[in-house]
């Protein structure tokens, strides 16, 4: 009796234990790889160039892409780089994990948003890189970056993060998660708007003493979507107002995105008020 009692336990806790084993059971669902922006052209150096612009590789490098000067006294000399040149002087690979990783091979970068850019579709970045490859130099090449003694004091306290160090800060942190569907237009947020935005899209205060705060996303739910869509591809916010810094953002950068992309973003931030009023 015991005995038989005792094997049928045994036979149920193999059983159980196949089960665990078992090599049909569902794997745990697997991260969404990152989504590719919409191909606007099937030319990749033109695919490249829409998202340069959208992402705002020519709002610190300039129009050109020839650099601007970044120096602060105190903080040393800091020009964002004449990508022109650098696209000659560094291999696709090279400026790929310059851009995702916030490394040069000699050196981390300092103040270049890498963080932004980590979460990128391969294909996405190679075409940015295509981009970049494609332009001809028109000289002359940066200034290297020099480290005075007030940034030499805050990187020494641990207070200064550079371009690398903050992809590793940033790393697995993205707006909220709200699903397959929203999964482009949470991935664009994460790119664009998180910026200024915050990740969490909640607004935060201007980096800037002089500037407006950046308001909490979740108002786009209480835009019309004709209103959304002219917000960003005219900077004219509801009411026909001009709203500072994000007027310019807007006629620089989204007025670049597609039809689809702005609505894909207008869904989602409507969605997050919804799920998370
Ligand atoms: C917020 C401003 C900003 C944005 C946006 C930005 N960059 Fe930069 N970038 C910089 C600065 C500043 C440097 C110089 C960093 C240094 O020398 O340490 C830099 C450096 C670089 C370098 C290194 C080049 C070299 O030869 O040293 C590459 C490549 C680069 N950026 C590409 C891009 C691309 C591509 C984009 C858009 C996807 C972009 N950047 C967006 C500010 C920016
Ligand atoms: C470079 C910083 C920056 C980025 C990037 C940015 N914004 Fe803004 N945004 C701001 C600032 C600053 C304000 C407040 C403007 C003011 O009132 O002066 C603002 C305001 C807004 C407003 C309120 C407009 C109103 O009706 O008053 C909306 C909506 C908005 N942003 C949406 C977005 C979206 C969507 C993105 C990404 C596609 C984005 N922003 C990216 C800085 C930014």
């Amino acid at each position: 009796m015991i005995i038989g009692r005792n094997r049928i336990v045994w036979a149920a806790l193999v059983l159980a234990l196949a089960a665990c084993s078992e090599p049909s059971e569902a794997p745990p669902a697997a991260a969404p790889g990152p989504l590719r922006f919409e191909l606007a052209s099937a030319d990749p150096v033109q695919h490249g160039e829409r998202l340069a612009k959208v992402l705002g590789c020519t709002g610190c490098h300039n129009d050109q892409l020839t650099r601007n000067d970044w120096s602060e006294p105190g903080y040393g000399t800091l020009w964002s780089a004449n990508l022109t040149c650098s696209a000659g002087r560094w291999s696709d690979a090279e400026l790929t994990q310059m851009i995702v990783a916030g490394e040069r091979p000699d050196r981390p970068l300092m103040e270049m948003p890498s963080t932004l850019f980590s979460g990128l579709h391969p294909d996405d970045v190679a075409a940015v890189v295509a981009y970049l490859k494609a332009q001809a130099p028109i000289g002359p090449v940066h200034p290297e970056a020099t480290i005075g003694p007030l940034l030499k004091k805050e990187i020494d306290a641990g207070e200064y993060r550079n371009s690398a160090q903050q992809v590793a800060d940033q790393a697995g942190k993205a707006p909220p998660d709200l699903g397959p569907d929203h999964a482009l237009a949470r991935q664009i947020v994460g790119a664009t708007c998180a910026e200024c935005h915050g990740t969490d899209l909640r607004g935060k205060p201007s980096s800037d003493p002089e500037g407006n705060p950046r308001p909490d996303l979740r108002m786009v739910a209480a835009y019309a979507p004709a209103d959304f869509t002219r917000l960003l591809r005219t900077g004219k916010a509801a009411g026909d107002r001009e709203v500072g810094l994000m007027s310019k953002v807007a006629r620089r950068r989204y007025a670049n995105f597609t039809d689809a992309e702005v609505a894909a973003v207008r869904a989602y931030l409507a969605e997050l008020a919804r799920h998370d009023p």
